[in-house]
C-alpha cells in the first residue's frame, strides 16, 4: 500500500469530456438542430410515456435534467429506485458506474445512459487487477468498496457502500476484521474517525472534491459566520475539518458531513438563513428547489463535475428516441458484483 504521507490532493488535471461521440451525434442531428429546448422537452415527455420509461437523475445533473426526471437523488436513493421501479426502461442521467449499478440491480430491464463518456475520476483510480493484488497482500482483511467503482471492481470486493450508508456498512463488517477501503482516501479517513475501525486506505480521490480545501472553508465561514457547513465526505478538507471540530474551531452543531441526499434532508428542516455547500455545484439547484427561502453558497464555485455535465437535454432526447446507449454488465461480473451491492442495499 502506498504511504499516506506522500499523498498530494488536488493533483489531477481537469478532464475534457466535451467532444464525445454523443456530443458529435447530437450536433449533427438534423431533427435536434431545428427543435427548441421546449420542443425537445415535450418530445422527451411523449417518448417517456410511449416507452414506459423512468428517468433517474443524480443531484449533480444540470437543472433541466433534474427538472424533467421522475426521480432525483443520491447514489443510494437512485439504486433503490432502480431496484424498485416497474418500468421496463431506465434512462440514467448520472455517471457510468451508477448506471451499471442500476443494471446489476435490475438485469431484466433495459438501462440507457445518454453519453457513455460520463465517467468518474474517482472510479478510474482503481482496477480489478489492483484489487486482486491488494487482497493477496492482506488475505484476512475484508474489502469495502465505495459505489464509485466499476462493476468489474465491485466483482472483486466483499461489501459495497455509498456516502450515505458507508459508516453503517463498515459497522456491519465482523468485529476484529481489518478493512481495506477503496478507492476514496478522504471518505476512508472520515470512516476511520466515525467508526474507530482499523481501515487501510486506497489513495484514490475525486478531482472535484479533492480540490475543496480547508482554506475554502475558512474563507466562506469568515464571510458567513452564522451559516451551517455541509461537507460531502469526499472533500479534500474533511480530515482538517474534523480536527478543527475537535479543537472547537468549527461549530459542532452547525457542521455536517453528509451525502448529497443528507444535504437535501438538511435543507428541508434547517431554519438557518445560509448553508455553505461543500460538494459539486449542481447540488445547489436541487437544494433551492427543496427550500427556496434559504441561501446556498458553494465552498468553491468551480467544483464542477464535467462527467455529470456531459448529460444534456438533447442527449437525453436522443437516448430515448434511438435507444442509446445501452448499459451492459456481463456474467460472471454481474453476479459477483451483485453480492457486494446486495450488502450495500441491506444496510440502507
Ligand atoms: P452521493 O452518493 O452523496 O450522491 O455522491 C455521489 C458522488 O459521486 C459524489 O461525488
Ligand atoms: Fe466521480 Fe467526483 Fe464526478 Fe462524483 S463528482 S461522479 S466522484 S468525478
Amino acid at each position: 500500500m502506498a504511504g499516506e504521507l506522500t499523498f498530494d490532493p488536488g493533483r489531477h488535471p481537469r478532464p475534457s469530456v466535451v467532444d464525445t461521440p454523443a456530443t458529435r451525434a447530437v450536433a449533427a442531428d438534423a431533427e435536434i438542430k431545428r427543435l427548441s429546448q421546449d420542443e425537445i422537452l415535450s418530445r422527451i415527455r411523449d417518448l417517456k410515456r410511449k416507452r414506459g420509461a423512468v428517468i433517474l437523475s443524480h443531484n449533480y445533473e444540470v437543472g433541466p435534467i433534474q427538472d424533467i426526471a421522475d426521480f432525483v437523488g443520491d447514489s443510494l436513493q437512485l439504486s433503490q429506485q432502480a431496484a424498485a421501479t416497474d418500468a421496463p426502461l431506465i434512462v440514467f442521467c448520472g455517471v457510468h458506474f451508477m448506471a451499471e449499478t442500476a443494471k446489476i440491480l435490475s438485469p431484466q430491464k433495459t438501462v440507457l445512459i445518454p453519453d457513455t463518456m460520463a465517467g468518474c475520476s474517482l472510479a478510474d483510480t482503481v482496477t480489478p487487477e489492483q484489487v486482486r493484488k491488494w487482497r493477496a497482500e492482506h488475505p484476512d482483511h475484508v474489502i469495502v468498496a465505495y459505489v464509485n467503482t466499476s462493476a468489474a471492481v465491485k466483482a472483486e470486493v466483499d461489501y459495497c457502500c455509498t456516502s450515505s450508508n458507508a459508516a453503517q456498512v463498515i459497522r456491519a463488517v465482523p468485529a476484529g476484521k481489518e478493512i481495506l477501503f477503496l478507492p476514496d482516501f478522504f471518505l476512508g479517513l472520515w470512516l476511520r474517525s466515525e467508526t474507530g475501525r482499523k481501515i487501510h486506505l486506497w489513495m484514490g480521490e475525486c478531482h472535484v472534491h479533492a480540490g475543496i480545501r480547508p482554506e475554502d472553508v475558512r474563507a466562506r465561514m469568515d464571510e458567513h459566520p452564522d451559516a451551517h457547513l455541509l461537507l460531502h465526505p469526499e472533500c479534500g478538507c474533511v480530515s482538517q475539518c474534523l480536527t478543527a471540530l475537535a479543537d472547537g474551531d468549527l461549530p459542532k452543531d452547525r457542521t455536517h458531513v453528509v451525502s448529497t441526499g443528507g444535504m437535501v434532508k438538511h435543507a428541508r428542516t434547517c431554519t438557518a438563513k445560509t448553508d455553505l455547500i461543500g460538494t459539486e455545484v449542481g447540488m445547489i439547484h436541487r437544494l433551492r428547489k427543496e427550500n427556496p427561502r434559504k441561501e446556498y453558497v458553494p465552498l468553491r464555485a468551480d467544483a464542477i463535475c464535467e462527467y455529470m455535465k456531459t448529460i444534456t437535454v438533447p442527449k437525453l432526447y436522443r437516448s430515448l428516441r434511438d435507444m442509446v446507449y445501452e448499459v451492459r454488465v456481463e456474467e460472471p461480473i454481474l453476479s459477483r458484483a451483485r453480492r457486494a451491492i446486495d450488502r450495500m442495499m441491506e444496510n440502507a
